[in-house]
């Protein structure tokens, strides 16, 4: 039996020590980090590294059904001429359902006078999947983020009616909520003056369209709203006070 030579002897443990190394790098980089499938593999080394690449937001939005909008801080100035000029010509195509003045005749939501960081989030998530309707995501397939914004900037400049103040003593649930039931006041959020940012102006929707939404968001079949605020509260409340809450808002003021 020959005895192994000194050469090899240090061959064999140069090449070991590479294999444990690739391995090693194998497992770190690629199999350990990649619980998530829908990365790539530049990704999972990023992230084994410590360094977290913005997530694919759109197949996300899309698996998940959630919402992951990030809003623009232009979104929540007021439009420039230009981009409400551009968003003008771009809403030639939304007339029909939303209306020429963004008050729809048709049951459709009105436009008029809504947040700018309401609309565009709301078209961003029909875009991606994160909220569905047949009708608006075709009408969203093609359009840019700045389309989306100048429409967002046109939209929020066009005014809403003012209605009868008189008309709309607001109820309980809408004012104080019913704390003993775990349901917050709809003006916590949807204050005009106190809302929360993201939460749309509800005032002057068509009354089909807000039991509509409620009842969307009770049964989960719309979830794209952040942490779950209004399924959350739509499923506490029944039939009859949806019914009271939309007749409250379709016939409010801002
Ligand atoms: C054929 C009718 C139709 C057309 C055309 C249309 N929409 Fe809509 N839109 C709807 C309906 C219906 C809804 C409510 C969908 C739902 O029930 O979730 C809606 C919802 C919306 C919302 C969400 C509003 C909110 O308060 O949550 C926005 C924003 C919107 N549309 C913008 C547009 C824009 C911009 C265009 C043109 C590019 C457009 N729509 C074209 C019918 C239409
Ligand atoms: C904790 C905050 C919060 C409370 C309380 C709340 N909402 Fe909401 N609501 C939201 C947010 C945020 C959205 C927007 C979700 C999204 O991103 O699409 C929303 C959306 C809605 C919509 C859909 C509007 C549209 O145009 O798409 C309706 C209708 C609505 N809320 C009604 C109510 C009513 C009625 C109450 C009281 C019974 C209420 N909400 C209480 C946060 C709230």
């Amino acid at each position: 039996m020959n005895a192994p030579q000194p050469r090899s002897l240090a061959g064999i443990a140069t090449l070991t020590v590479a294999v444990i190394a690739c391995a090693a790098f194998g497992i770190g980089f690629y199999v350990l980090p990649g619980t998530n499938p829908q990365l790539g593999l530049w990704q999972r080394m990023c992230r084994a590294a410590g360094f977290v690449t913005a997530p694919e937001r759109d197949s996300e939005a899309a698996a998940s059904g959630l919402t992951n909008v990030v809003v623009p801080r232009s979104a929540l100035r007021m439009g420039t001429s230009d981009e409400i000029g551009r968003g003008a010509t771009l809403a030639l195509r939304c007339t029909a359902c939303h209306g020429a003045q963004g008050l729809s005749g048709a049951n459709a939501p009105n436009l008029a006078g809504q947040y700018p960081e309401v609309i565009y989030k709301e078209l961003l998530d029909f875009q991606r999947g994160a909220r569905t309707d047949a009708v608006m995501g075709a009408m969203v397939a093609t359009l840019s983020d700045a389309d989306m914004l100048d429409l967002a900037h046109y939209y929020a400049f066009l005014p809403r009616p003012e209605k009868d103040r008189t008309t709309s003593m607001a109820p309980a649930l809408v004012r104080v909520g019913d704390p003993m039931r775990n349901i917050a006041p709809c003006i916590s959020c949807h204050g005009a003056k106190d809302g929360k940012t993201g939460a749309p102006a509800l005032e002057g929707e068509p009354n089909a369209y807000l039991v509509d939404q409620l009842n969307a968001f009770a049964h989960g079949s719309r979830k794209n709203d952040a942490n779950s605020a209004m399924r959350n509260e739509a499923r506490l409340l029944t039939a009859a006070e949806i019914g009271l809450v939309a007749d409250h808002y379709a016939g409010a003021s801002q």
